[in-house]
């Protein structure tokens, strides 16, 4: 007899590759970022509870851990509490005024990425605080930072982050309710969170979606809200592994110029969350007037679901939320689409899980 397997296959569990084995992981990453921090409210140095009202909390972040900052931006935001996100290249290069008391928060799974790494340094060295949202127990970035704060995701092989995402933005959700004088849901909503993700990827129609797509010109994903930075992290992921163009932008900006690029042969992906319906049934009308099919990522009984072609359906949950929810309808749409086109799912060429140049 011989063995037909190798090591490597003993690793993914079953699946056919990391990415959807850490897709499918994502509940149980979740209740462990969650663990212990529900009840007695994530630890944070108190540097940051601290920071003087009205100095912004400034992210800096590449790639997927970028949008996790913007999502974060969202949620701080909405609580009063001023904040920015900077692609950490940007930063670095040309990095914004920085006054007493600036506080700088780098969001990456891996603790490693060059650029990420160059934005908290310059940060430093201006005078600014600094703190490490990181998968990484003793990264570069968990060691230089004034302070870290772990997303427990667990170790992710696929080159296309999935788990780690999830994970950033459940902890900074914890973070932003921390640093709001004042309880606004989400706590109990997070709990909840878990169990819905589970039951989204159970249910999912994104083979079918995937499908019925395969062969678009390009994909364009828009939102509002948390949901905008959703649209960016799913064009991104379809991009990585299936190598299609696609583009995010936020719903409102499509008038601005994007509409030139819509046609019958370019799905729109329209995520709504539950906040901003009248707004996303607008945008939906005013793509399907140019003849492109609308593929709505939400709630079904909603009004955006109704008006669409086609629904990635996610349960009701808190609006701010649901964006997590519609990701992992968007991750699996990428990984889908992407086994269609027979493409090397966990390994995309040109890319590294870690870019330690800058
Ligand atoms: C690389 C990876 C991306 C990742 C980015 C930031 O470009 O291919 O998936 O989002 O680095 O990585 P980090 O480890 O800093 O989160």
């Amino acid at each position: 007899r011989t063995v037909d397997w190798t090591p490597e296959d003993a690793q993914k569990e079953g699946y056919d590759h990391y990415m959807l084995k850490e897709i499918h992981e994502q509940p149980m990453a979740l209740r462990r970022a969650l663990r212990g921090r529900i009840d007695a409210g994530i630890e944070v140095p108190a540097w940051l509870l601290d920071h003087p009202d009205g100095v912004p909390v400034r992210f800096v972040a590449c790639g997927t851990s970028y949008h996790a900052a913007l999502y974060a931006v969202e949620l701080l935001q909405k609580r009063g509490i001023s904040a920015q996100a900077s692609l950490a290249s940007e930063f670095a290069t040309s990095p914004p005024p920085l006054v007493d008391g600036s506080v700088v928060v780098g969001v990456t799974q891996s603790g490693e990425t060059a650029d990420t790494l160059g934005a908290l340094r310059r940060a430093s060295e201006a005078g600014a605080r600094t703190l490490a949202v990181t998968n990484v127990v003793g990264s570069t970035a968990a060691r230089e930072c004034d302070d870290a704060i772990f997303i427990r995701a667990g170790p992710e092989i696929g080159v296309a982050a999935t788990k780690t995402f999830s994970s950033q933005v459940v902890t900074l959700a914890l973070l932003a309710e921390r640093l709001a004088d004042a309880d606004t849901g989400i706590l109990q909503a997070l709990s909840t969170v878990p169990d819905a993700l589970q039951y989204v990827l159970d249910h999912t129609t994104a083979p079918q979606v995937a499908r019925t797509y395969a062969d678009a010109s390009a994909y364009f994903f828009v939102g509002r809200g948390v949901a905008h930075s959703v649209s960016l992290e799913g064009a991104l992921k379809l991009k990585e592994i299936s190598y299609e163009h696609a583009e995010g932008f936020p719903a409102g900006e499509l008038k601005h110029g994007p509409l030139a690029l819509v046609t019958p042969e370019t799905p729109v992906f329209a995520i709504e969350t539950g906040d901003h319906s009248d707004r996303m049934r607008g945008t939906v009308e005013e793509v399907q007037a140019r003849g492109a099919p609308v593929v709505a990522v939400t709630h079904p009984e909603s009004a955006v679901a109704a008006a669409a072609e086609t629904v990635l359906p996610i349960p009701e949950t808190h609006p701010e939320l649901a964006g997590l929810l519609a990701n992992a309808q968007l991750q699996l749409l990428s990984y889908h689409t992407a086994r269609l086109l027979d493409r090397p799912v966990d390994k995309p060429r040109n890319l590294a899980k870690s870019v330690t140049v800058e």
